[in-house]
């Protein structure tokens, strides 16, 4: 313990068991567990509900020259505020993330503006230098398009098994959107979603998980129906929070606020899909921030996505508090399984793991877009009760208290295949 001061102590909190006890916390981590230890500062938590922030595995982070949809500065705010410390950028940006000098350009991009510790994935595409990508730091690969969607173009699928086989080879994850694309032009949600059908869905994750899902680590992105999630195999499964919240009867027809890759699916899809809670193994929010006048396009041309970061963990509390799901699935599924599938440390009550919380109070309150962080500027989960953190710690600190920030350097979490150069 060598007898330095701590740098917090955040007392009364409950833990999973039920036990109380006070976790004191140095140099980014919990380092003692039980009666407080010296430290500099004390933050009370008997009235909270202490969770372990979230890793959100599936973030469009947006920026450069679609910096005025979001940017790092708006989208990791918007993370702060919702409960998570820790994002995962996909590399569907402008250009795309596919060499070694993108994958930097955007890493020092993320350090100068982020709220949030980060983690980028490498892009995957003809071209595909992966073991550059790997070198560099990339987290994972993908999301790999097997379909079209906003700002991606689909990767030709007799390519799919040559990729993955040398992201095996890596002993990298590879994270892939599956799809299936009819042709045509929707022009509403039904229409939307008749041309994305849940069919094909499922059957691109099942021949993928049984043809190819032996070379690599695999994991499905937002699956949108529990047949789809049935399909996955042995591979990780990862669904969104608006296939599990909003659905094609909760849209307007033709208003494109709601078009999403894959689409909202029928109320009885969306509600099959909560059956198959205890197989999905992450929760993320495929926060895909466009701006509204983007959004107000004809349906046909408007963009594809919903942003998600800072609602996702409120509507989870929420459901949590009207006893629909456990507190410790909504841990498991945010937190710690997205953290053992990517390598980042586990945030959490035990002495050595990531002092990263968020403090939740008990009251929900109707989430509106006037309080929300992001600059996309509207949510879809109007009027919906959320239950929001009032304040977030990271790295040991409080960086958000009440809707105030306190800035602190981001943390760069690098993949496993990062070589670290210039040490000597
Ligand atoms: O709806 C979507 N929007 N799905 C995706 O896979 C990409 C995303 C985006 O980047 O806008
Ligand atoms: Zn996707």
């Amino acid at each position: 313990m060598n007898g330095r001061r701590c740098d917090l102590v955040l007392s009364d909190v409950t833990l999973p068991q039920g036990r109380v006890a006070d976790l004191s916390i140095r140099d980014g981590l919990v380092c003692h567990v039980g009666s407080p230890l010296p430290a500099d500062r004390t933050l009370p938590c008997g009235d909270f509900r202490v969770l372990p922030a979230a890793v959100d595995m599936h973030v469009h982070m947006r920026g450069g020259a679609q910096g005025h949809k979001e940017d790092w500065e708006s989208g990791s705010m918007s993370a702060l505020a919702g409960g998570v410390t820790v994002v995962v950028d996909q590399p569907n940006t402008i250009p795309p993330i596919t060499s070694k000098e993108i994958f930097r350009s955007r890493i020092a991009e993320a350090q100068r503006a982020s709220w949030t510790g980060f983690a980028v994935n490498g892009g995957v595409d003809k071209k595909n230098d992966l073991l550059g990508l790997w070198q560099e730091g990339a987290m994972a690969f993908g999301e790999i398009f097997a379909a079209p969607s906003s700002y991606a173009d689909a990767l030709p699928l007799n390519l799919l098994p040559h990729i993955l086989h040398r992201i095996g080879e890596l002993g990298a994850l590879a994270t892939l959107h599956a799809e299936e694309v009819k042709p045509g032009v929707p022009s509403d949600l039904e229409g939307h979603d008749r041309l994305r059908d849940l069919s094909g869905e499922s059957r691109t994750v099942e021949d993928i998980a049984k043809e190819v899902g032996h070379l690599c680590r695999l994991h499905f992105c937002h699956l949108s129906t529990a047949s789809a999630v049935a399909a996955a195999g042995n591979a990780s499964v990862e669904v969104a929070p608006h296939h599990l919240f909003l659905s094609i009867e909760k849209g307007d027809g033709d208003n494109a606020f709601l078009k999403v890759n894959p689409p909202l699916r029928h109320e009885q899809v969306r509600k099959e899909l909560w059956e198959a809670w205890n197989r999905i193994d992450v929760i993320a929010s495929d926060h895909a921030p466009h701006t509204k006048s983007e959004k107000e396009k004809d349906f046909s041309e408007a963009p594809s996505g919903i942003p998600g970061v800072e609602t996702m963990l409120p509507l989870l509390m929420a459901a949590f508090r009207e006893r629909r799901i456990p507190l410790m699935s909504i841990i498991k599924k945010t937190s710690w399984t997205p953290s053992d599938l990517l390598g980042i440390p586990r945030a959490g009550f035990r002495p050595g793991m990531r002092a990263d919380f968020a403090l939740y109070g008990s009251e929900p309150t109707l989430i509106t877009a006037e309080d929300l962080h992001s600059r996309a500027g509207w949510t879809p989960y109007e009027g919906m009760p959320g239950l929001f953190p009032e304040r977030v710690i990271r790295d040991g600190a409080l960086v958000y208290d009440g809707g105030e920030f306190f800035s602190r350097p981001p943390r760069w979490y690098a993949g496993r295949g990062y070589q670290v150069r210039d040490l000597i």
